[in-house]
């Protein structure tokens, strides 16, 4: 019998220390590979997001293929969302940061499904009210990193049923209790809002496709814990006529406090560092930040210090160090000893408090128009693309 995994990773569970290349093993997935990012970069115009430079997005599924359509003349368009449990968090931004930077350089139209009803769902101590309103409150963060307004749709699950029920009923269909039940871990006692939801979380998926009436690729970049999904949703695709979508996954980013995922759920609001945190709590929160240091400074002179398991480090790499050669010296001045934690996070700190401060601003431009982009209604005339099967 296989070992006993020390880790759980599923989209209403992430628990323990997660072995990210023993994941993509047990999902099944394709590793992103030297080859595949010199393609994404080649096609992108010679750059490459950080977060893929990095490492940090490490996995997917069709990428190749989905780059090579590209190039063959067919273009993509690309889909992500959120679950408005709360506040967002500096980490949240990262998936829309790098969608908007795909959106850019790939001219693909951008779909955000906002799932308030999920949220509402899964945590027990949640109202629909509040549900409602961190979903606006994300929406309009998630926007203000840049996307196009003429070229991002939204899905806000309560208000854009009518868009979204049509394809959901189908796929709901071909969708057994058995098959939840295993992928997502539910138990009796699990709601039925839960077991319906994955047949809502892959309408945007297909959407485009039914909305036009022909066939549109779709990419997913998103966090790996939200590939069982998509997993449903590439098993019943072609039975309804639809491309399988194509998915990006990137690893779970480090909480402050150490091994946990930056999560906003318990009793662990310093594990994150929200995007409303006035500077001095961006001060607070990062000076007592978990690292990889020593116990004395003379140790960490003479031996370094372990990035690999630093929050601030983390940090570093998934935004603040903006070129690679600033993560390169950041990187080997960690390890070598020549820089220290509190000069580390001195230096941080700076950054991030300016970053939040060009947020906040943009946040107030988007407000204007931030819920003119959901969509409430199918166009007239919506039909599936010809299935090819029951
Ligand atoms: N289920 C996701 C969450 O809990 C939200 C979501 C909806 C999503 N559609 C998505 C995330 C597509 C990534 C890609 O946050």
């Amino acid at each position: 019998m296989p070992a006993k995994e020390e880790f759980v990773v599923t989209p209403y569970q992430v628990k323990g220390k997660i072995d990210y290349a023993r994941l993509r093993e047990l999902f099944g997935t394709e590793e992103i590979t030297p080859a595949l990012l010199t393609e994404l970069r080649r096609l992108a115009g010679g750059e490459l997001h950080p977060l893929l430079a990095r490492g940090v997005y490490y996995s997917h599924r069709d990428v190749a293929a989905l780059l090579r359509q590209y190039e063959g003349g067919h273009p993509f368009f690309l889909y992500s969302g959120r679950g408005p449990s709360g506040p967002l968090h500096t980490s949240h931004l990262l998936q829309f940061e790098f969608c908007q930077w795909l959106q850019a350089k790939f001219h693909a139209p951008m779909y955000i499904q906002i799932t308030d009803d999920e949220k509402f769902w899964v945590r027990a101590g949640l109202t629909r009210a509040e549900t409602e309103r961190y979903g606006l409150e994300n929406l309009v963060d998630i926007l203000a990193v840049g996307f196009d307004p003429k070229r991002t749709h939204v899905f806000f699950d309560t208000r854009s049923i009518a868009a979204l029920y049509p394809i959901a009923v189908d796929v709901a269909k071909r969708v057994n209790y058995s098959t939840v039940k295993a992928v997502f871990g539910f138990t009796p006692s699990t709601n039925i809002g839960l077991l319906f939801y994955t047949a809502l979380q892959t309408a945007p998926c297909f959407y485009p496709s039914w909305a036009g009436g022909a066939p549109v690729p779709c990419l997913i970049p998103c966090g790996i814990d939200q590939d069982p999904h998509f997993r449903v949703t590439r098993d019943i695709a072609e039975t309804l006529g639809y491309p399988k979508p194509a998915l990006l996954h990137s690893q779970m980013m480090p909480g402050l406090l150490g091994e946990r995922v930056m999560s906003t759920t318990g009793d662990v609001a310093d594990n994150a560092l929200f995007l409303d945190d006035p500077p001095k709590e961006v001060d607070r929160k990062l000076r007592k930040a978990f690292t990889g240091g020593r116990a004395t400074v003379e140790e960490q002179r003479r031996l370094g210090a372990t990035p690999e398991i630093c929050s601030v480090y983390a940090m570093w790499r998934t935004r603040f160090a903006e070129t690679d050669e600033k993560f390169a010296q950041i990187d080997r001045d960690c390890r070598s000893g020549a820089l220290l934690c509190g000069d580390c996070k001195g230096e941080l700190i700076g950054r991030v408090q300016g970053f939040l401060e060009q947020h906040r601003a943009k946040r107030e431009k988007v407000r204007e128009y931030a819920t003119s982009l959901i969509v409430e209604r199918p166009p007239p005339g919506a039909k599936a693309p010809e299935p090819r099967g029951g």
